[in-house]
């Protein structure tokens, strides 16, 4: 026992020694020189100033932002996600020492063992592929297809290209047998996701006819494979299915092979598809990776986030690629990472763009790309409009977003949203968001009016508008809209007054005549004949009067209103020690001050 110990201890000691920290960890992380120690962004909580520390004398990391710290071996185990026998077994194969079976449980070595048969196998592979598409005449379309895609051939070989033949060329079980006669297990050709298991017993390729891009994890070994089929055809791209060494929510096509160009540059380019990763690298543009069939996942962004600070998505300009890039709009949040996002014009994808117009053509989207707190609003303002409705659906959207950043992200972002959208904050970060349609209303007030539930002021305004629509524009601009954002009820009808007034036709008779028949209308009927407590029309003075009672109303509401949500961001910013946010946040408390006490000046001089 002891003396297992003791063996085991000295073959960690030994692979520890071996072991150049400042070069493992500089594989994942940017190491600056800093004194006698190196100095990054730590890759285990989300930080902009480096507070991450390397010690290569004591062969030790140590972060003094989140407090994580170890040896080589922790930093594998944490960073790459191995197991303490697998961090054990990788980095002695780096530092070329053996390593003694017996130090690793029976589970353990056969789980190591099982997935060494994979990685061997999907090399095979990718050199059976690789010489079937150079060398052998069933890939004669296959090169011609690369041809047409412009596809140079230094770059199918750098990318290790491949072809798996058709049925009529290779059989069924191509891979499958070859790798058999090289003596893999068929069982393990299958977990490697290259031969499929029939119903009927016996196995067949999962690749046939297809060109293939070998996937790299961030090792080098090639794990899996993504598959075009030649021209048209269903699917139009087949990949490995997960297996023991391939996680595709982890793994990036081309971040292997990209990972110096990333992070010599800080920035990598995200595109959706495999040929417009090629394609722009063909035109020189390296600093680029590609999901693989799948949406960008919180670790893509963290992988990412370990090369470069920033990351520009270059997306579809269809429904699909703004959903994806919305989509992945809190993964970025939450990691801190900086993201552009440029959609590319209707009908181009990177790779027809590039190859029309050049690498000037992707220069100048990645010169106009929005960052992602605009392209988000810009989004939901051409999805919504900037009706009051629309306001609220486009608050109840934003709603993921804010959950996804931290305190002082939050924060920032309310305050950078409600700005743009002309609301109060507290209406922002308020959690129960209700969007409220025209049908909503009518169902909820059955045949009672929606508006008999509102508070009183709210209902005197609605009578007031009714009444006397031509005060409209002066209740605007006292602040009625961002008053009328905390009465969900109120907001159609907002949007109904805006559209008539705007069409010039906003008289009591318009409004009645242009409302459905339904409690709304019944509610404006009753109020011109007066049912309810309510004269006819008042006088020019007593209208007057009312209006500037309802105005000062709106202004104090409005001004009490934000200052509250003004506090209780600023608490949120003291909270989160975001020392900027605060700033900006006092300077708004100040002006909003100044504004009251402009405001009751007036009022005193005016009497
Ligand atoms: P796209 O369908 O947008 O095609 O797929 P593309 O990249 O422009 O394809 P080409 O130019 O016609 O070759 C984008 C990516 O989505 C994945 C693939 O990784 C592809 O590169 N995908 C697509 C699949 O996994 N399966 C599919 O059937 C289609
Ligand atoms: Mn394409």
């Amino acid at each position: 026992m002891t003396a297992t110990f003791s063996r085991q201890n000295e073959i960690k000691n030994r692979i520890r020694e071996s072991t150049d920290i400042i070069r493992l960890i500089g594989e994942s992380v940017e190491l600056k020189k800093a004194g006698a120690n190196y100095l990054g962004l730590c890759p285990f909580h989300a930080e902009k100033t480096p507070s991450f520390s390397v010690n290569p004398g004591r062969q030790f990391f140590h972060c003094f932002g989140c407090g994580e710290s170890g040896d080589v071996f922790s930093f594998m185990m944490k960073y790459h996600r191995l197991s303490f026998p697998e961090a054990l077994k990788e980095l002695a194969r780096r530092a070329g020492i053996e390593l003694p079976e017996r130090t690793l449980g029976r589970a353990e070595q056969e789980q190591l063992k099982r997935r060494d048969r994979l990685y061997a196998i999907n090399e095979a592979a990718a050199v059976l592929y690789q010489k079937t598409l150079f060398e052998s005449p069933a890939a004669k379309p296959a090169r011609a297809y690369l041809g047409e895609r412009r596809i140079p051939e230094d770059a199918s070989m750098k990318y290790r290209l491949g072809y798996a033949p058709g049925p009529d060329h290779g059989g069924w079980n191509f891979v499958t047998n070859l790798l058999q006669k090289n003596g893999m297990a068929v069982a393990d050709i299958e977990r490697a996701g290259l031969a499929v298991k029939k119903e009927q017993g016996g196995y067949y390729d999962r690749f046939r006819d297809r060109v293939l891009f070998p996937i790299y994890d961030m090792s080098g070994r090639v794990v899996a494979f993504g598959g075009r089929i030649l021209g048209e055809g269903k699917p139009k791209y087949m990949n490995s299915p997960e297996s023991l060494v391939f996680d595709k929510s982890r793994l990036l096509f081309g971040l292997y092979q990209h990972r110096e160009t990333i992070r010599k540059q800080r920035k990598a380019l995200v595109v959706e598809g495999n040929f417009d990763l090629l394609s722009l690298v063909v035109h020189g543009i390296d600093n680029v990776v590609a999901p693989l069939g799948t949406a960008l996942t919180r670790q893509h962004v963290r992988s990412l986030r370990g090369y470069c600070e920033e990351v520009v998505l270059l997306f579809d300009g269809d429904a699909a690629g703004l959903k994806a890039a919305m989509r992945s709009v809190p993964f970025f949040l939450a990691e801190q990472v900086e993201a552009l996002v440029a959609l590319l014009p209707e009908g181009h994808d990177p790779d027809t763009l590039v190859r029309e117009q050049g690498t000037s053509g992707i220069d100048t989207l990645i010169d106009q790309a929005l960052a992602l707190p605009e392209f988000v609003f810009e989004t939901l303002v051409k999805q919504h409009g900037l009706t009051l409705n629309g306001k609220n659906r486009i608050i109840a959207d934003l709603q993921p977003l804010l959950a996804a950043g931290d305190a002082s992200q939050r924060a920032l972002m309310i305050a950078h949203f409600s700005e743009k959208l002309g609301v109060p904050p507290g209406r922002m970060s308020r959690a129960a968001v209700r969007v409220i349609s025209p049908a909503t209303v009518a169902v909820q007030g059955k045949r009672r009016s929606s508006f008999e539930s509102l508070p009183r002021r709210y209902r005197q305004i609605v009578d007031f508008l009714i009444l006397y629509p031509e005060f409209f524009d002066i209740l605007l601009a006292a602040g009625l809209e961002a008053v009328v954002m905390r009465e969900p009820v109120l907001i159609d009808f907002m949007d109904f007054l805006k559209e008539l007034a705007g069409s010039g036709e906003c008289s009591p008779e318009t409004i009645f005549s242009s409302l459905s028949d339904g409690p709304e209308r019944d509610y404006v009927a009753r109020l011109f004949m007066g049912i309810g407590g309510r004269e006819g029309r008042e006088g020019a003075e007593q209208q007057e009067m009312m209006c500037e009672e309802l105005v000062s109303w709106l202004r104090e509401n409005s001004s009490q209103r934000d200052e509250a949500d003004l506090l209780e961001q600023i608490r949120m910013a003291q909270q989160a020690g975001d020392h900027e946010t605060l700033m900006e946040l006092l300077r708004r408390k100040q002006e909003c001050g100044r504004k009251r006490t402009g405001f009751c000046d007036k009022l005193l001089k005016n009497e």
